[in-house]
């Protein structure tokens, strides 16, 4: 099980690349728009990072065409890229040619089982279905990414499965227990997701308990 930070902010992505817990990063136009400057270098930057991780990078064109140049531009940047394009029905064909040409596909803003399989057909290497957008419009997103999970092990497929939007530690563990193969979290939510209060005060209680003992040197 994997966990890509939902960001593009270089200092938090270096702070929590430390952990040795992150394995790649989703950056979006809004994240990058978010964080201003030049948005090739804040990639190619998150790229050096995190060498070995899968930084995913969107495309901004719209035409099929377009798109289809700017994804390949997007791949060159780096080895550890994949490209994100928009699961929409204008763009299966240069999908298609892209997967044929070797180019790793990150396709976003999934949001129902049969696009995840037409997807998966493709021959695509992630898609990210968005769990709290789903919600917000009454639906239930973690539902889906159960779905999806039975839908590529069923047929046997290699598309690996990127549980995106996710809001809260409940999100993210709803979707560990869906069977995710990856979850791509906010840094408040990785942070989140590392404490308990129950472990402060645990840790709160050895501690005073230890000092009764009032001895100067351990071990
Ligand atoms: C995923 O790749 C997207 O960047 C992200 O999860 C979008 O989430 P949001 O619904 O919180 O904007």
């Amino acid at each position: 099980m994997k966990i890509f930070l939902d960001t593009a902010n270089i200092g938090l992505i270096k702070r929590w690349a430390q952990t040795g817990l992150i394995d790649g990063v989703t950056t979006n136009p809004t994240h990058l728009s978010k964080e201003g400057g030049n948005p090739t270098q804040t990639v190619l930057t998150i790229c050096d990072i995190l060498p070995l991780g899968t930084i995913s990078v969107e495309i901004t064109e719209t035409d099929p065409e377009s798109v289809y140049l700017q994804a390949r531009k997007i791949a060159a940047l780096s080895d550890n890229i994949a490209v994100k394009v928009p699961c929409h029905a204008k763009y299966y064909t240069i999908i298609k040619k892209l997967v044929e040409e070797g180019i790793t596909l990150n396709i976003t803003l999934v949001f129902s089982l049969a696009q995840g399989l037409m997807m998966a057909k493709l021959g695509v290497d992630y898609i990210s279905p968005f769990v709290g957008r789903l919600d917000d419009k009454g639906a239930d997103g973690v539902e889906v990414v159960r779905q999806l999970r039975h839908m590529l092990d069923w047929y046997g497929f290699e598309t690996q499965l990127l549980a995106a939007s996710i809001r809260d530690t409940a999100h993210l563990e709803r979707v560990i227990l869906a069977g995710t193969d990856i979850a791509t979290v906010p840094t408040t939510v990785f942070e989140q997701s590392l404490e308990h209060p129950l472990t402060d005060a645990g840790m709160e209680q050895f501690l005073t308990d230890w000092k009764k003992l009032n001895v100067s040197h351990f071990p």
